[in-house]
């Protein structure tokens, strides 16, 4: 496979889940990608296979080992391939992001349950915290399936023309344009006639106009950066 995902989780049985369907199963069946989750527990060393402990300082949850963690990065690690560590206190992940992982030997990924990981495992080892969103999951598995899913789409093989163009989302630094099919009339509601005029020009020109609008409107900060770059100013952070 081009693409080699390694996930350390507590919870091995969640993959692929649904990467084993649609697109990415079929590429996984194709052996475009390949996926192996490892059980963190199999790197405790107590004979109750602890992978976490209470907060120091106190408060609620657990925390997981710093010890633990390293080992198992340690024993899965492969020259080349990034090692992440799902978690909300990351960098929030982008398609500029899932564009250089897709092109890259594969990556992998830490899942992170309870409270989060002592954090001297990002001190003492070359690992990069990612999040998904500004919200908590109960864990960074279901990250980590967004994180591939997005990647795995990207692969060479996997779709085809339709990931590849320049019309993606994002790839512009805008939303994308809407979208319409048949019927013309719907609920009493026709598709804008510029869509029907065969003028190609014309409907680029209506797409771009509707894509700043809808970036303008729903993505302020989108909006800032795009704008930014288009006249090169420097951005201000992140
Ligand atoms: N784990 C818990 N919440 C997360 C988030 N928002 N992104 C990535 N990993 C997480």
């Amino acid at each position: 496979p081009i693409f080699h995902a390694t996930i350390l989780t507590l919870y091995p049985e969640m993959f692929p889940g649904p990467l084993g369907h649609s697109l990415a199963g079929r590429a996984l069946r194709e052996e475009r990608w390949a996926c192996d989750a490892v059980q963190l527990r199999d790197f405790a060393t107590d004979r109750h296979r602890s992978v976490d402990d209470t907060p120091a300082g106190g408060g609620a949850g657990m925390v997981l080992r710093a010890d633990v963690m390293a080992a198992a990065v340690d024993a899965v690690a492969d020259e080349g391939r990034p090692v992440l560590a799902m978690t909300p206190r990351g960098r929030p992940l982008n398609q500029e992001r899932v564009r250089n992982l897709a092109a890259g030997p594969g990556v992998t990924i830490l899942c992170g349950r309870f409270e989060g990981f002592d954090e001297r495992l990002f001190e003492a080892r070359d690992i990069e915290q990612v999040s998904i969103g500004d919200y908590v999951l109960s864990g960074g598995e279901m990250g980590a399936l967004v994180l591939l899913d997005a990647c795995v789409r990207l692969l060479p093989g996997v779709m085809g023309a339709a990931s590849s163009g320049d019309e993606e989302s994002f790839e512009s630094g805008l939303l994308e344009y809407p979208q319409y099919t048949r019927p013309a009339m719907w609920e009493g509601r026709t598709i804008p006639e510029v869509l029907r005029s065969g003028d190609h020009a014309k409907i680029a020109a209506w797409r771009h106009a509707r894509a700043c609008d809808d970036t303008r409107s729903r993505r302020p900060d989108l909006w800032e950066r795009h704008e930014g770059a288009r006249v090169g100013r420097p951005l201000a952070r992140g």
